[in-house]
C-alpha cells in the first residue's frame, strides 16, 4: 500500500484530489481506489493520465434537444481545452431539458435536473465541472445543482440559433412564431404561409434567437461571473462558441487548481450585478423565478419590492426582441455583453470575482474599448426608461406579481376592467375561441390554476387574444395569472401571481364580472371586490390543494415552493441568511 512513486499510486492516502476524490465506500479506501482505478482503466487510461485534475463535462447532448445540438462540439473543445491546461477532461450524460419535449412542463422537470446534476458532481470524482446548458430550464438548474454540490464549476452556454429568413423577412424563434400565429389566427395568412414558414423559424441548432429565457440565462451567468468573458453571446453554430468552449476547459483546470470553489463567485453582490442586467436587458420574466431558486441554493433571500426599486433606476438598453429589434446575433456582433457591462458600469459591484480569478470590473477593462453599434443604447438614449420588469402588489396578489412593462401596451399599463375568468387550462381551451364568449377589448383575462402546485407552472400566461377580437384587430388585451410566459412573449401580461389559485390565493376566488385595476406606474394589482364579499367565496368553495399518488410528481406538488422562492423543492434550500438585493 505504500507505492506512492509518480504513474503507479493506489495509496489513498497519497491525494484527496483527481481521481482518488470522495472514496469513501467499503470501509477500505485503498481497496476502494484500487478498484476505481481498475475500473477506469479498462477504458484505457493510464496512470499518468488519472494523476491530473479531473475536470467533468455535463454533456447534456440529446435528440430532443435541437437547442444543445452543438453539444458534441463543445465537448470536444472542452477537453481540448482541458488537456492543453494539464487536466483529464471526464464527460458524462444529465437529463436534458428542451421547452417542447417537456411534458406536462419544462418548470415540472427543472428540479430534478438540479438534483441530477447536483448529486453526479457529488457522486463522480471531478475537480471542477463545465456546465454545458443552454436550452431555458438547463441553465438554471445546472447553476442550483453547482451552487449546491459547492464544487469550482465554470457554465458554457450552447449559444443561440441563427435567424432565418422568410419571403425576405428575417425570422427567429419564437418571437416571430408567436407573430406569425397570431397572424395566422387573425386570418391575415393562410394555411400555406404559416407552414411555409415553420421551416425557417429556426434556421440552426441552438437557443432562441430573441431575449427569451435562454438568451436571459445566458447573459446572467456571464453576470454573475460563471462564464468566460464574453461566454454569453456567441451563437451555437460559430468559431466563437467553440472557442468559448476550449476556454471554458482551461479555465476549468485554472479554478480546480486553485480551488476556486462556487461560493466564491455567487456572493450577493454577483446576484445584484445579475438582476441589474436582467433588468436592462429587458430579460425573460421567467429568469427571476430561476435567480431566486438559485440565489436561494447560496442562503440568500431575493426581495422582490428591492428588485423594483432597482428597476426603477435601471433603463432597458438593450434592442433586442421582444422589447426591441434586434436578435442576440447582433448582440455579438455589437460586442455582447463586454459592451453591455461598460454601459451599466456605475450600477455594478465591480469587485465581484469571476471564475477567470479576475473581478468583472477587470474583465471590462480587459475587452477594451467600445465601439460605434446600434444593439446596446447608452444610458442617456434607453431602450425603455425603467427595468424591464416591475414587481406588482396588491389584494390580487399578496405575495407579489410580475409584469415585463418593456413588452407591454402602453396604454394598458393604466387600466381597469371587468374580468373574464377561465377556471383552468381546458376551460380556456374550451372556451376562449367561441363566437359567444362575453369580451370585449376593455375587459380583463384572467385565468386560474397554472401556478406551480395548480399545473406545474406552465407557460400559459400568455393566453391567446380570443378568436373574435383577434380577428377584430385586437393586438393585446390585459391578461392575469399565476403562470409563466415565454420570455419570447410580449403583451399587457400579469404573471407569477403569489399566492396561486391551487393553494387559496384570492386569485382562487376571482368571478367574471368583477372589477380589477392595473396600475403599473403606482405598481398596484388590486381585486375591487370588498373583503367580506372575499371571505364569504372562501367559505363557499375552499380550495383542494392537488395531490399525486406516486413518483416524482408527488414530491413535486409536496415539496414545491411558490414563484416567490424560486419555485424550488423546500427541502433543496438551506436556512436564508441575507436579503438581496441589498440596494
Ligand atoms: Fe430551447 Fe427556446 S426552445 S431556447
Ligand atoms: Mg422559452
Amino acid at each position: 500500500q505504500d507505492n506512492n512513486k509518480k504513474g503507479h499510486s493506489v495509496n489513498p492516502a497519497a491525494s484527496e484530489d483527481g481521481i482518488s476524490k470522495g472514496l469513501a465506500n467499503y470501509g477500505d479506501r485503498g481497496f476502494s481506489l484500487f478498484l476505481r482505478k481498475a475500473f477506469i482503466k479498462g477504458a484505457g487510461y493510464t496512470d499518468s493520465a488519472l494523476e491530473r485534475p479531473v475536470i467533468g463535462i455535463t454533456n447534456t447532448g440529446s435528440s430532443y434537444n435541437p437547442c444543445h445540438g452543438n453539444a458534441p462540439q463543445l465537448i470536444e473543445a472542452v477537453k481540448r481545452g482541458i488537456m492543453l491546461a494539464g487536466g483529464l477532461p471526464m464527460d458524462f450524460p444529465t437529463i436534458s431539458i428542451h421547452e417542447s419535449f417537456s411534458q406536462p412542463t419544462s418548470m415540472f422537470l427543472r428540479n430534478l435536473m438540479s438534483m441530477d446534476t447536483e448529486e453526479l458532481l457529488r457522486a463522480q470524482p471531478m475537480d471542477a465541472v463545465v456546465l454545458i446548458g443552454g436550452c431555458d430550464k438547463t441553465v438554471p438548474a445546472q447553476l442550483m445543482g453547482a451552487a449546491s454540490a459547492g464544487l469550482p464549476a465554470v457554465q458554457l452556454i450552447t449559444g443561440s440559433m441563427l435567424t432565418g429568413s422568410y419571403r425576405s423577412e428575417r425570422v427567429g424563434a419564437c418571437t416571430d412564431c408567436r407573430r406569425y400565429w397570431g397572424k395566422f389566427r387573425a386570418e391575415e395568412i393562410g394555411a400555406e404561409e404559416i407552414a411555409e414558414v415553420n421551416s425557417q423559424l429556426v434556421a440552426s441548432v441552438g437557443t432562441c434567437s430573441v431575449m427569451g429565457t435562454a438568451s436571459t440565462m445566458a447573459c446572467i451567468a456571464e453576470a454573475l461571473g460563471m462564464t468566460v468573458p464574453g461566454g454569453a453571446s456567441p451563437p451555437a453554430v460559430t468559431a466563437d462558441r467553440i472557442r468559448v468552449a476550449e476556454q471554458s476547459g482551461t479555465i476549468a483546470v485554472e479554478i480546480a487548481r486553485k480551488r476556486l470553489t462556487i461560493d466564491k463567485v455567487l456572493t450577493e453582490k454577483a446576484f445584484e450585478n445579475a438582476m441589474r442586467v436582467l433588468l436592462a436587458i429587458g430579460g425573460s420574466t421567467n429568469a427571476i423565478v430561476h435567480l431566486t431558486a438559485i440565489a436561494g441554493r447560496m442562503g440568500f433571500e431575493m426581495d422582490l419590492k428591492a428588485l423594483d426599486r432597482m428597476g426603477r433606476e435601471t433603463p432597458v438598453l438593450l434592442d433586442l426582441k421582444p422589447s426591441g429589434q434586434h436578435y442576440m446575433e447582433d448582440f455579438h456582433h455589437a460586442g455582447g455583453m463586454a459592451t453591455l457591462l461598460r454601459e451599466l458600469k456605475p450600477l455594478l459591484h465591480l469587485d465581484a470575482l469571476t471564475v477567470t480569478g479576475r473581478t468583472l470590473g477587470e474583465e471590462i477593462e480587459a475587452a477594451g474599448p467600445g465601439f460605434k453599434q446600434d444593439v446596446v443604447r447608452t444610458a442617456k438614449n434607453p431602450i425603455y426608461p425603467q427595468g424591464g420588469i416591475a414587481v406588482l402588489q396588491g389584494n390580487l396578489a399578496p405575495g407579489g406579481a410580475i409584469i415585463k412593462q418593456s413588452a407591454a401596451h402602453p396604454k394598458l399599463m393604466e387600466h381597469e376592467g371587468r374580468a373574464v375568468v377561465f377556471e383552468n387550462l381546458e376551460d380556456m381551451a374550451n372556451r376562449i375561441d367561441t363566437p359567444d364568449l362575453d369580451v370585449t377589448a376593455d375587459d380583463i383575462l384572467v385565468l386560474k390554476h397554472i401556478g406551480p402546485k395548480g399545473a406545474t407552472m406552465p407557460e400559459a400566461g400568455y393566453m391567446p387574444i380570443p378568436k373574435k377580437l383577434a380577428i377584430a384587430g385586437v393586438k393585446d388585451i390585459v391578461r392575469i395569472s399565476d403562470g409563466r410566459m415565454s420570455g419570447t412573449a410580449f403583451g399587457t401580461i400579469v404573471l407569477h401571481v403569489t399566492p396561486e389559485s391551487a393553494i387559496g390565493g384570492p386569485l382562487a376566488y376571482v368571478q367574471s364580472g368583477d372589477r380589477i385595476r392595473l396600475s403599473v406606474e403606482k405598481r398596484e394589482l388590486s381585486l375591487l371586490v370588498s373583503d367580506e364579499e372575499l371571505a364569504r367565496r372562501r367559505a363557499a368553495k375552499p380550495v383542494v390543494v392537488p395531490t399525486a399518488s406516486r413518483g416524482y410528481r408527488k414530491l413535486f406538488l409536496q415539496s414545491v415552493t411558490q414563484a416567490d422562492q424560486g419555485v424550488d423543492f423546500d427541502f433543496l434550500m438551506p436556512p436564508m441568511t441575507t436579503k438581496i438585493p441589498k440596494t
